[in-house]
């Protein structure tokens, strides 16, 4: 059996960083569902924000007030030690990005280039063009390559194994044999990003199934927040492909079929660049008012940038709506509907990335430290992947220094075997279903029922539903038997996960009776301090789903009215 020190899962931005933290001093592989270059960190478009001070109007911006516009967003759901050390070590993190390559916009006088954000009251959002997110990865894989970084790539991994709650190691499907395989760590790195693609009309890549956080979940690691579900205001009408804030932070206007850039009626202070979750409901709302296109989508329009502005700061939005919708945006305004971007819930973490078992750890996406609480602010999620990412290889670092247990290889050989039986009886089953039958019907179900506004009879509904999509689950047979490149198989897998996560986020929402960040009832409407300041806790058990509750973690800021 192949043996590591640590294995990191997910090939993006939190999983490279964190490799490159640990590969100098010890054994690390890396799994990937893809080659990570197509991980979904490339999509990422607008920047990541650090309060670097560089341009006119952020003269004073520092830390603290980073800190601040985090946790107002995060509606105080966010655990502050966290936001702290995220902001605080925001600026060391983009520099030492920018040292090893990351080729960053420049200010006039050729210092890394900032624009304003949703949320934040200074332009600290550091880009490049509209492409920060590829930029950033082909240079933390570049780097990657240097070290040697081990790549298992096209693998996907199945399960934790975890025995006294420490971790042992993996077990993984080979996509190319269809093998599954057991590998032994002694410390193990969740970094395999959100579940984007467990609803209809998501921006996130068709990788963006949860099976990180799936896998944590089946393996007793609890899930936090997952009703936390973040839509972006401006997906592209039809794909739903991420048109980036960086749009409106350069200026971009939203209108409604009445010409009026409505945000005003919603936001009076930030408009357009208000919090996503504001943005969202106003555009929402006036969809549902008959204010929209098509009962569809709104206008979001750049003309009045002008070419040269459109050219150089956001070139890939202008190929993206050429290509996917005919529309230039020099010329003509973009059709845009919300659609479904981030998940702000995801593996329990502290402040330092650790889960409730030694050695498995989780940064990025999946992980829930909490640093976004109820409502991410946009440039704060590859912020996170980049510090967490850094944050985790130091803690592998003490503590592979100070635990030196090796893993049990009876123990993950008898769990091999499990896992091997686990996958066989999917190829035995003679169910009828299809995977995909099941898997859209889930993503349809959650978009509809758990989406921007929630209320109970329609949140009863998606549990209901969710939990017959489980039972048809069990009539999904696998009908292609061929090992190699089973995608049918793969999907399956996946699908599980899937519905496993849109239980906790339908049957969580049920139970959080306030609004708060993106989480928004219509039956109730007001934010609750008193009884629901608190994170939730989802745990597998043999009888089914588990919730538990826990505080959040305060330090200097005071729960205030979220007024923009
Ligand atoms: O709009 C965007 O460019 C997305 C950024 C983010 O999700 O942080």
């Amino acid at each position: 059996m192949l043996s590591y020190d640590v294995i990191i899962v997910g090939g993006g931005l939190a999983g490279l960083m964190t490799s490159l933290g640990v590969v100098d001093s010890h054994k690390v592989a890396l799994f990937s569902k893809v080659h990570p270059l197509r991980s979904h960190s490339l999509a990422a478009q607008g920047g990541l924000n650090a309060s670097l001070g560089n341009v006119p109007g952020s003269a004073d911006d520092n830390w603290e007030k980073h800190t601040f516009d985090t946790i107002k967003g995060s509606d105080y759901l966010a655990d502050q030690d966290a936001v702290e050390t995220m902001c605080r070590i925001g600026p060391e993190v983009v520099y030492e990005l920018e040292h090893m390559g990351v080729p960053f916009s420049r200010t006039s006088e050729g210092k890394i280039a900032q624009r304003p954000f949703g949320g934040a009251d200074y332009p600290r959002t550091c880009y490049a063009a509209d492409r920060t997110g590829h930029v950033l990865l082909h240079t933390l894989y570049e780097q990657s390559v240097k070290k040697n970084v081990e790549v298992y790539t096209e693998w996907l991994v199945t399960s934790l194994i975890i025995k006294d709650n420490r971790a042992q190691g993996i077990t993984a499907l080979n996509y190319s044999t269809g093998e599954i395989v057991a590998f032994s760590a002694r410390a193990v790195v969740l970094a395999t990003g959100g579940y984007g693609r467990g609803y209809q009309n998501s921006t996130n890549a068709i990788i963006n199934t949860g099976s990180g956080i799936a896998v944590a979940y089946r393996a007793g690691i609890p899930i936090k927040d997952l009703e936390f579900v973040q839509f972006h205001p401006t997906t592209l009408y039809g794909t739903n492909i991420l048109m980036t804030e960086g749009a409106r932070g350069e200026g971009g206007y939203l209108l409604n079929n009445k010409g009026e850039r409505f945000m005003k009626k919603y936001a009076a202070s930030k408009m357009e660049l208000a919090p996503r979750d504001i943005v969202s409901r106003s555009m929402t709302t006036e969809i549902l008012e008959g204010h929209g296109f098509e009962n569809a989508f709104l206008h979001l329009d750049l003309r009045h940038l002008g070419e040269k502005k459109i050219l150089e700061r956001l070139p890939g939005i202008r190929d993206i709506t050429i290509d996917f919708a005919g529309v230039d945006p020099v010329k003509e305004p973009i059709p845009v509907q919300p659609g479904q971007h981030y998940s702000m819930g995801g593996i329990d973490t502290n402040e330092k990335g650790e889960t409730k078992v030694r050695g498995v750890y989780a940064a990025g996406e999946c992980a829930c430290v909490s640093v976004h609480g109820a409502n991410r602010l946009g440039g704060n999620s590859l912020l996170e992947t980049v510090t967490f990412g850094k944050i985790v290889s130091n803690q592998l670092r003490d503590f592979l220094a100070s635990s030196k247990e090796e893993s049990d290889k009876v123990f993950l050989d008898r769990a091999l075997v499990k896992e091997k039986q686990r996958i066989e009886e999917l190829f035995q089953r003679k169910g009828k279903r299809r995977y995909s039958e099941v898997r859209d019907e889930l993503r349809r179900v959650m978009f509809t029922y758990v989406g921007i506004f929630r209320k109970e009879e329609e949140l009863n509904t998606a549990c209901e539903k969710v939990r017959q999509l489980k039972r048809d689950y069990r009539d999904v047979a696998v009908s292609y038997k061929t090992r190699s490149l089973n995608f049918e198989l793969i999907n399956t897998l996946e699908l599980e996960g899937m519905l496993d996560l849109a239980e906790i986020i339908s049957q969580g929402a049920l139970a959080r009776k306030e609004s708060r960040g993106s989480h928004f009832r219509t039956d109730y409407p007001t934010r609750d301090d008193a009884k629901w300041m608190r994170h939730t806790l989802a745990f597998f058990t043999p009888n089914g789903l588990k919730f538990d509750y826990k505080e959040v973690k305060v330090t200097r800021y005071a729960p205030q009215e979220r007024k923009y």
